[in-house]
């Protein structure tokens, strides 16, 4: 039992502290439609991410779910939404809306703890360390390359890399 409680209270204080973060969605990131910080929210609404939501109302999704015997519309199911939008099951802010499909912070964390630091470059690390994170080719396999529910696209990291770059310009 003492030793139950032990690895108890070691588990709880060596989680992140940003386990608790929020997803605040999308609509908070505006300040990234700047030309000079890089447009990148431009960038994803023209991406297939933007519309990953979207993509569960076809009659294409309706039949994948018939097939798997999942019981609710593909737009309520986690089995999807996993996949084809953010925070499912998640804590949210009301901001955050799941209708938007899979969002910035999809890949680079919940942000209610570094939103309202991020945006300074000397404070970084500090955003690192409240959870915000860069995201790379593993952060594409959670979702890309293999699948449960349907076929799936091989993933090339390099060339879908290129469809979806959305750098801070240089100077
Ligand atoms: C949370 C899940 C998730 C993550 C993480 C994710 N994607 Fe996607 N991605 C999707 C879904 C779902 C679609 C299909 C959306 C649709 O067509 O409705 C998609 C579509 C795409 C497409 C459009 C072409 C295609 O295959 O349909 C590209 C390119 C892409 N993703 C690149 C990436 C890259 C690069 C990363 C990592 C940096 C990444 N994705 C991470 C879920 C994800
Ligand atoms: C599918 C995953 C994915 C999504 C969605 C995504 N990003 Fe990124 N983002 C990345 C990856 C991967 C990088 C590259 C990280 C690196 O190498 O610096 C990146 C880089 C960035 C950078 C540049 C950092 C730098 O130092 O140049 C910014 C800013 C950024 N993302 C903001 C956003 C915003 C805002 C959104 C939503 C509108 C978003 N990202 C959506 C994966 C994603
Ligand atoms: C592991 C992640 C993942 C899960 C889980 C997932 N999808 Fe997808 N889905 C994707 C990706 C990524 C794509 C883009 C195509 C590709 O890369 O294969 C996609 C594409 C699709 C498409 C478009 C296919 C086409 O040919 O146009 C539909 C429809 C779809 N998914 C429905 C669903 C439904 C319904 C569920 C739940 C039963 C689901 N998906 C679960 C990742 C996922």
């Amino acid at each position: 039992m003492k030793k139950t409680i032990l690895v108890l209270v070691v588990v709880v204080f060596c989680l992140p502290a940003f386990a608790q973060n929020k997803f605040v969605g999308t609509g908070t990131c505006a300040c990234h439609n700047l030309p000079k910080q890089g447009k990148q929210v431009d960038v994803w609404k023209k991406s297939k991410h933007a519309e990953a939501f979207t993509t569960l109302k076809s009659d294409k999704a309706a039949e994948i779910v018939k097939a798997k015997g999942i019981k609710v519309a593909a737009t309520e199911a986690k089995e999807c939404l996993e996949c084809h939008s953010t925070g499912a099951g998640e804590a949210v802010e009301k901001s955050f809306k799941v209708e938007m499909g899979v969002q910035c912070e999809a890949c680079h964390g919940a942000a209610s703890g570094y939103k309202a630091i991020h945006n300074k470059p000397e404070n970084k690390e500090k955003a690192i360390a409240a959870g915000l994170l860069k995201g790379d080719e593993k952060t594409c396999k959670q979702c890309h390359g293999a699948n449960k529910m349907h076929d799936a696209k091989a993933f090339n990291f390099k060339k879908s890399w290129e469809e979806i770059k959305h750098p801070t310009p240089k100077g």
